[in-house]
């Protein structure tokens, strides 16, 4: 982004910009807003954009803006939780083991390759903190979930952002060429947040596979599971053979667990071990969560049935989108992404939004403006539908 870009962006977002603390900017990049406009412009990065005022969340009809699944959790994982819950005065770490083997069985690994934390994006943070203590650059896609990237920024590192291929996939091959002396990672979402699209799995485990042995790879694979094909594609394999490749997992995408804080990282010992020594695993994870993601682990057929749902649901809303001539990116996830007519005013698409109580989010990246709805209940996809309508008049 050039500064004629920014100081146009600036005039788009108004007051908003100057003044309105709503204004996110890929998420909390920094305190500073100076020192978020110098990472903007030397990053062409992603922005958010929000209205003066956010409804309180318990007020909303069809809560769309953070891809959580409506579907979770898995009633048997929360009795199991509030049963634990009353076990609270205890350290967790014994059920901790147990789920650290489980996990290592499901993934084809040995235990000592699984680190987990409360949520993936404790794991993509520890990994930028004991990766980039001593500055170096991050390679990854225009636009990406910024999580890892934001914590890479603050502590004096930098982003060399490659532009997604026109099919919206990782474009590996320029990915590669940008590796230079101070390139300490590359870090890949697959499916990509906020496109919600999918690299091909054949070219990704090449990629990983090659480059690995030269620069670590980070595969995020929040939302892997409701992708075509699912686990399938995962890269998790190569971490057995060897490669310095880090793989993350959630609990809180398809088993619908976001509040209750768990996620696991798979990689090779002594990457584990370098991480570890600076940053603890495990320590924040509640005892009772632990209980809760080992119940909605083992019921398979609950997590069949809410990826079903939820893939009907975004087709309904793909169609929907569809007969009123926006074009979504084609989704492997629970969300979707659609383009914004040129003359939207962001700001005031959001408060229309909200005035009917459905909660999305608007973004800018490529020079063009964009919604973002996460996949809810069919009733939720009927009001937004409704809600956009009302709010494109
Ligand atoms: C790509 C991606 N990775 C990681 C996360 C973090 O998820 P959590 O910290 O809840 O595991 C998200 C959340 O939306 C995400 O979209």
């Amino acid at each position: 982004m050039n500064r004629r870009n920014l100081l146009k962006y600036s005039g788009l977002f108004g007051i908003g910009f100057v003044s309105s603390p709503e204004i996110i900017w890929s998420n909390a990049i920094n305190k500073s807003i100076n020192r978020k406009n110098e990472f903007i412009l030397k990053n062409n990065i992603m922005a958010e954009y929000g209205p003066p005022k956010m409804p309180k969340l318990s007020s909303l009809k069809a809560r769309l803006h953070w891809n959580e699944n409506p579907y979770g959790p898995n009633p048997n994982a929360i009795k199991k939780f509030n049963y634990y819950s009353s076990k609270g005065n205890f350290y967790s770490w014994d059920i901790l083991k147990d789920f650290v083997k489980k996990i290592a069985l499901k993934e084809g690994v040995r235990p000592e390759n699984i680190m987990t934390g409360p949520g993936s994006s404790d794991l993509l943070e520890k990994v930028a903190l004991v990766v980039f203590q001593n500055g170096g650059n991050v390679i990854a896609a225009d636009p990406c979930y910024m999580s890892l990237i934001n914590v890479v920024n603050s502590i004096g590192g930098s982003w060399k952002s490659v532009k997604l291929t026109k099919e919206y996939e990782h474009d590996l091959d320029k990915m590669e060429s940008e590796i230079d002396s101070k390139t300490k990672l590359i870090y890949i979402t697959n499916p990509n947040n906020p496109t919600a699209t999918i690299t091909h799995s054949k070219k990704l485990y090449d990629f990983c596979d090659s480059v690995s042995k030269r620069v670590p790879v980070f595969i995020d694979e929040a939302y892997l599971e409701i992708s075509k094909g699912g686990l399938k594609n995962s890269m998790v394999g190569l971490v057995s053979k060897g490669r310095d490749v880090i793989i993350t997992r959630t609990f809180s995408k398809i088993h619908g667990m976001a509040g209750l804080r768990l996620g696991y990282m798979v990689a090779t010992e002594e990457r584990l071990k370098k991480i570890n020594k600076i940053t603890r695993g495990g320590m924040g994870i509640a005892g009772p969560t632990i209980h809760a993601a080992i119940e909605s682990l083992n019921d398979n057929y609950f997590l069949e049935s809410s990826k079903e749902k939820l893939i009907s649901n975004r087709e309904f809303t793909v169609q929907e989108l569809k007969s009123r001539n926006f074009n979504p990116m084609p989704s492997n996830t629970n969300f979707l992404i659609f383009e914004l007519p040129k003359k939207t005013n962001p700001n005031l698409f959001l408060g229309k939004m909200y005035d009917e109580r459905v909660s999305v989010k608007a973004m800018n990246f490529w020079n063009k403006k964009w919604c973002r709805v996460s996949i809810g209940t069919r009733e939720n996809m009927e009001r937004f539908i409704s809600a956009f309508d009302k709010s494109m008049t």
